[in-house]
C-alpha cells in the first residue's frame, strides 16, 4: 500500500511521528545527530510543535493533535528534509546525560558516549569524593562541563574552547544550569590559556574527522562548525597535542578520556606504545579512550606526539 502523503486531520502523536518517519525514509535522510532512526528523529520534532516536556513518554502517544500543531510539525518536517539540518539545530535543543542543552550551528550537536560515562562519574576510573577539578577541551555547547559539574557537586570545571561563537553557547547553557560560579569559560588553543593548571579528569570530545572522509560525510554535517569536526590528514591534529600536553595538566592518579571516533585505528598506528584502554558503552558508539596519568607518563607520547603535523611538525 502507498504511503500516505498528508497525516489525518487530527492524527493522535503516534500518526504524526509515523507519518514524519515514512516522510524522511522515503528522502533517504541522514540520521547520527542524536537519533539514528527516521521514528527518533520525526519524534522530536513533534515533541518540539507540541511544546511537550522532555519527561513525557509513550503515554502522550494516542492524545490527538489540533491543526495548527500538525501544520507546525510539517513545516518541521519539510525543513528537516529541504535543508538536511539534524533536528537539534531546527528545535535549538539536545539532550545529553539527561540534561536539557541550548544548541544552534555555532556548536556540534551534542551526541558523545561520553554522556554515559558522567553519568556514571566515570566509575570505576576515579574516585568521585576525590574529583575537585575537571577540564573539558574543545567545550562546545557546554554539554560535557555542565554534565560534570552536576556529576561532581564538589569540583571545578573549565571548559576550553578556540572558538568564540561555541563559548557564546556554552555561556547561554552555563548560565541556563546556574553553574556560572563553577564553570570557568576559556578561550584557548588547547592548553595555551591553562597555565600550570591541573586537574583529576581530562575530558575531551575533540575535532577528529580526518580530511578525506569529511568531504564524504552527509549533508547534514555540513551544518556544523569545520572546527568542531576537521582534525588534519588523519584525523589526529588535536588528539596528539592533548598527548603531548595532558600529563603536565593531571593530577596524580587522574584520567584522560578522549573521543577518536574512527581515527582509533590511525591513533594506534600513531602510539604504538600508548596502554590505550577503549571503553564499551551501553547506549551505542565507541572509540573512547582512557589513559591514567601514570601511563601517559611512562609510554612518553609527548615524544611520539611531537612528531605528528597537528603538533608542530611536516608530515614527510
Ligand atoms: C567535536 S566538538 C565537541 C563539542 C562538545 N564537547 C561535544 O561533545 O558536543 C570539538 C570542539 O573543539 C573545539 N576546538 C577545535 N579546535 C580546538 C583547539 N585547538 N583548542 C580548543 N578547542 C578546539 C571546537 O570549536 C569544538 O567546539
Amino acid at each position: 500500500m502507498r504511503a500516505r502523503a498528508k497525516p489525518a486531520t487530527r492524527p493522535t502523536v503516534r500518526e504524526l511521528i509515523a507519518h514524519g518517519a515514512r516522510r524522511f525514509a522515503r528522502a533517504r535522510l541522514f540520521f547520527g545527530h542524536g537519533t539514528d532512526n527516521a521514528w527518533d528523529e520525526a519524534a522530536a520534532l513533534v515533541w518540539h510543535a507540541l511544546g511537550l516536556p522532555g519527561s513525557a513518554g509513550a503515554e502522550v502517544y494516542g492524545r490527538r493533535v489540533d491543526r495548527a500543531r500538525v501544520a507546525v510539525a510539517e513545516a518541521l518536517f519539510a525543513r528537516r528534509i529541504a535543508e538536511r539540518q539534524p533536528a537539534a539545530y531546527l528545535t535549538q535543543t539536545m539532550y545529553f546525560a539527561g540534561l536539557p542543552f541550548h544548541v544552534d550551528d555555532r556548536v556540534l550537536v551534542p551526541r558523545s558516549p561520553i554522556a554515559e560515562l558522567i553519568e556514571r562519574r566515570f566509575a570505576p576510573w576515579i574516585t568521585p569524593s576525590r574529583v575537585r577539578r575537571v577540564l573539558d577541551l574543545g567545550t562546545g555547547s557546554g554539554c560535557i562541563a555542565i554534565a560534570c559539574a552536576r556529576a561532581f557537586p564538589r569540583a571545578r570545571i573549565d571548559a576550553v574552547d578556540i572558538s568564540e561563537a561555541a563559548l557564546e553557547v556554552a555561556g547561554i547553557n552555563v548560565r541556563r544550569h546556574r553553574l556560572t560560579r563553577r564553570v570557568r569559560l576559556v578561550k584557548s588553543d588547547h592548553f595555551a590559556a591553562l597555565g600550570a593548571s591541573t586537574y583529576d579528569i581530562i575530558v575531551s570530545n575533540p575535532p577528529y574527522v580526518a580530511e578525506r572522509e569529511l568531504a564524504g560525510l552527509p549533508r547534514e554535517y555540513g551544518h556544523e562548525p569545520r572546527i568542531a569536526l576537521a582534525a588534519g590528514a588523519e584525523g589526529l591534529d588535536s588528539v596528539s597535542v592533548i598527548l603531548a600536553e595532558a600529563y603536565r595538566h593531571l593530577r596524580p592518579r587522574g584520567i584522560l578520556i578522549v573521543e577518536v571516533g574512527n581515527s582509533e585505528r590511525a591513533l594506534q598506528r600513531r602510539f604504538p606504545r600508548l596502554p590505550f584502554l577503549w571503553l564499551a558503552f551501553e547506549r551505542g558508539g565507541g572509540g573512547v579512550f582512557l589513559l591514567g596519568r601514570e601511563q601517559l607518563g611512562t609510554a612518553s607520547p609527548r615524544a611520539e606526539a611531537r612528531r605528528l603535523p597537528g603538533a608542530g611538525r611536516k608530515k614527510a
